[in-house]
């Protein structure tokens, strides 16, 4: 296995240096996962001064692991883990986090999460399936015309934040402006984060938040069939939902429940385009289009990156963890051990393999995952049907951050 002149690894010491801002790397990282599970698997990665674990049954069994949590100060100090103070200049964005369902763990996270999931499941979501078609086939009439399109701003940005703002009930019009938001507040995870990246989602946060809260005011006044209104009339165990915990729960399910799916409507176009198979046969019946599906989703992740903090000492691979140590679990990488699948960097859906990893696992398995999966199966059919002959004018753009991968541009024609 070839090692890209831009990786260096030590086996010995399991020490790995790579620049994640390189292009050579963000834009094709299967590369370096490849070289990573033949060389070192688990790594400590310089620059992020930090452990990494890319096997798939490592990554699995961390998701699940309940000695491992997304949040550690429901257990620890500040003081006690030796951690900063927060910063105050993002006050705003850590409120908004403060009840996010991915930042909890139980009996909080549980008692948010039984909350929303209902809205969720496969059979409720299932019922969006006429309204999904309507949409992505209006979008592609306003193009069809025109033998050319840029996917991303003329569809795929488009669908999930529409279909998620419909079922959370936030007015459609105000897409392109949840758009922004989004854009803004999601720049706090990524590696090498500017001040200016933090002061942009800051603002995001609170400027998101007042919003909400507008939203959940009128609700309370006129109540109506969608997911804020049950959020603000149900109670668990006789308590309701505060107004922060509305305002955080909101925010992560418009976040989460576009930008992840916009990235995986360009990458599973893409991939797909470049395989060099017949869509037709790709997408021949549910069953074929489900399994082209989940092959994109293993071989091109949208969200490479999930971190826990380690709850007590633990050991795992030979490496020792204490208590407040944080580890990272590369989703896209563990999806591509050879242990687990042959030919692992080929896009082959007839593939009977292990289940990609690209939703997560254990309690925070992706609540959207069944409409994030919807909205591929159904969407993905009709594009290619509608547009025979479909091709990639333009070589993609891939998005200039890491851990997240999608395209900035994706120009198709036909
Ligand atoms: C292709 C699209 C998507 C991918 C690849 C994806 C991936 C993930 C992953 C890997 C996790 C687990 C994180 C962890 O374990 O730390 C997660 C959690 C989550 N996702 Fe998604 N997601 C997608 C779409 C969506 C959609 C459409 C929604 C919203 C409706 C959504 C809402 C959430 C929420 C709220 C959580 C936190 C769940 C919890 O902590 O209990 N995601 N997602």
């Amino acid at each position: 296995m070839m090692i890209p002149p831009f990786l260096s690894i030590d086996p010995a010491t399991r020490h790995v240096s790579l620049d994640a801002s390189n292009p050579a790397f963000y834009r094709d990282p299967n590369a370096v996962y490849a070289a990573l599970h033949a060389h070192c698997p688990t790594f400590y990665w310089e620059q992020q001064k930090q452990w990494f674990f890319t096997g798939y049954d490592h990554v699995n069994s961390l998701l699940r692991d309940r000695r491992f949590g997304r949040q550690i100060l429901h257990i620890a100090s500040r003081e006690e883990l030796g951690l900063q103070e927060p910063d105050q200049h993002v006050a705003h964005f850590d409120l908004a986090e403060r009840y996010s369902l991915l930042e909890l763990e139980p009996p909080e996270h549980t008692r948010l999460r039984t909350l929303v999931n209902r809205a969720f499941v496969s059979r409720h979501v299932e019922k969006m399936k006429p309204e999904l078609a309507e949409l992505a086939n209006k979008l592609i009439d306003s193009f069809e015309k025109d033998n050319e399109v840029e996917l991303l701003s003329a569809f795929a940005d488009i669908i999930p934040v529409t279909m998620i703002a419909r079922m959370i009930g936030i007015p459609e019009e105000m897409g392109p402006q949840l758009l922004k938001w989004s854009h803004a507040y999601i720049r706090m995870y990524l590696f090498g984060r500017t001040r200016e990246d933090e002061d942009g989602a800051d603002r995001a946060a609170k400027e998101f938040s007042d919003y909400v809260k507008t939203v959940i005011a009128e609700r309370r006044a006129n109540p109506r069939d969608d997911l804020l209104t049950h959020m603000i009339h149900t109670e668990h165990k006789g308590q309701y939902l505060t107004e922060d915990e509305l305002v955080s729960t909101t925010i992560v399910l418009l976040n989460a429940g576009h930008e992840a799916t916009v990235h995986q409507i360009g990458n599973s176009v893409r991939i797909i385009l470049d395989s060099g198979r017949d869509p037709a046969d790709l997408f021949k019946d549910e069953a074929t289009t489900e399994r082209t599906v989940e092959e994109s989703l293993r071989i091109c992740a949208p969200v490479h990156i999930f971190q826990r903090w380690a709850l007590e000492p633990v050991e795992i691979d030979g490496i020792s963890f204490k208590r407040g140590d944080k580890v990272s679990l590369i989703l896209a990488a563990a999806n591509l051990d050879p242990a687990k699948y042959s030919d692992p960097l080929t896009f082959k859906p007839d593939r009977n393999e292990a289940a990609n990893l690209s939703f997560g696992a254990g309690i925070h398995f992706c609540i959207g995952a069944p409409l994030a999966r919807l909205e591929l199966n159904v969407i993905l059919p009709i594009l290619f049907e509608r547009l025979p002959g479909l091709r990639v004018a333009r070589t993609p753009v891939v998005k200039n951050v890491y851990h997240f991968h999608g395209l900035d541009r994706l120009d198709l024609s036909w």
